[in-house]
């Protein structure tokens, strides 16, 4: 299908309606353009305020050369730009025919496969992606963890972001293969301009989160700074993508006094407990107790199947989480709550990934330019 979605929408004598008009088919949380830039000093998707649909895969790349891979990361980048603005790979599938763009944002991240002397980036890989460690309660399966490649596809409408995914995996045939997708829905708040979502807890998600209009603050704990990153990074940022089971029935049978004390915050309102208790999550993940790091977090909820065992449905968190240098973020805080904060028995993480996400890509260019050209 060589014809653009806008095309499309303009030979059905959609185009009076103007741009505002369909944005607002693609979900309420963003009233806002309903383009947001693929190309840019940093890639969308980790500052942008967090759409209702997530699609997330890891990919192992199979091309034997640093030349296939740039091919992969260019043909990417030209299809996510083109899609980002509604307009069709070519080749398209077509499931997004007629579809407005809903903010649509890909973004891609290095794992820590992709520095060996396969692609001659032996010598490149950043200090923090150094391998996480292993925590309490980890109860990691392969096949749900790492990969070369971390795609995250975000956008309000599910078919756009699945059909985003989809022409990816297409265009990575050959070059590398799919190790884990995960569909998700909502989000963690991340804007003050939108209203914080409730996760499959019951909670607000996002509460003391980092907002994306803070922007000194997402300089401060969100980008790759000198010296531990090295200049290619500069402007990226490091994402931890753990997905993490909840035991939905063992929850609900807590009750809601006692799930209060595991979170630290009223179920309802969001209002911290007091007194907290000493093992409360948002205790032992603040900042206080952490040296003063924060995250950025950008989490998902899914859902998918039933557990043989109890019946419950089965259900979790893919927290993903954006910050500087996860060896000073991430892992100190997961330390202090692994095993040891009041979801933790509610709670089991069966999926790690950890990848750099290059800055972005400028018009004409490719994300990770920095690195493979
Ligand atoms: C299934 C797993 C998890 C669930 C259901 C969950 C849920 C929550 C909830 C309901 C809050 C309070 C509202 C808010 O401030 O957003 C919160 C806060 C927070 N969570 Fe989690 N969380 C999970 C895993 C994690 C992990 C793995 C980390 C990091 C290693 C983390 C870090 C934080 C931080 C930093 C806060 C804010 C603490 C503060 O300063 O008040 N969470 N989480």
């Amino acid at each position: 299908m060589g014809a653009t979605r806008r095309r499309f929408l303009s030979a059905a004598g959609l185009t009076g309606l103007g741009a505002g008009a369909l944005a607002g088919r693609g979900g309420p949380a963003t009233a806002a353009a309903p383009v947001v830039p693929f190309y840019g000093p940093h890639q969308a998707g980790i500052a942008t305020p967090a759409q209702e649909h997530l699609q997330f895969a890891a990919f192992d790349v199979t091309a034997g050369s640093k030349a296939g891979l740039r091919d992969l990361l260019r043909a990417w980048s030209t299809a996510s730009a083109a899609m980002s603005v509604g307009a069709a790979p070519a080749g398209d599938t077509g499931e997004a025919v007629g579809l407005a763009p809903a903010q649509l944002t890909v973004t891609f991240g290095f794992g820590a496969g992709l520095f060996t002397a396969r692609f001659g980036l032996a010598g490149h890989r950043p200090a923090p992606l150094a391998e996480l460690p292993a925590f309490p309660g980890d109860a990691l399966q392969a096949g749900l963890s790492g990969g070369d490649l971390g795609v995250q596809v975000c956008a309000n409408d599910p078919q756009v972001a699945f059909h985003a995914m989809h022409e990816l995996m297409r265009l990575a045939r050959g070059a590398a293969r799919p190790r884990w997708l995960l569909a998700g829905f909502g989000r963690t708040g991340t804007s003050t301009r939108q209203p914080l979502p409730r996760n499959l807890l019951g909670f607000q998600d996002g509460t003391a989160n980092i907002m994306v209009e803070h922007t000194s603050v997402v300089e401060q704990f969100v980008w790759a700074q000198a010296p531990a990153s090295p200049p290619w990074m500069r402007g990226g940022s490091y994402l931890v993508a753990r997905r993490i089971q909840v035991s939905l029935g063992a929850w609900d049978d807590a009750g809601t006094a006692a799930q209060q004390r595991a979170v630290g915050r009223h179920k309802l309102t969001g209002t911290q407990l007091a007194p907290l208790p000493a093992d409360a999550h948002i205790r032992l993940a603040s900042p206080a107790l952490n040296d003063g790091q924060r995250l950025l977090r950008r989490g998902y909820s899914y859902t998918g199947g039933a557990d043989a065992a109890t019946g419950d449905p089965v259900t979790g968190l893919l927290f993903l989480c954006y910050q500087a240098d996860p060896r000073r973020q991430f892992t100190p805080i997961q330390r202090r709550i692994a095993g040891a904060d009041g979801l933790s028995p509610f709670v089991t993480p069966i999926g790690s990934a950890l990848f750099a996400c290059p800055p972005g890509a400028r018009r004409g260019g490719y994300v990770g330019e920095g690195l493979l050209r």
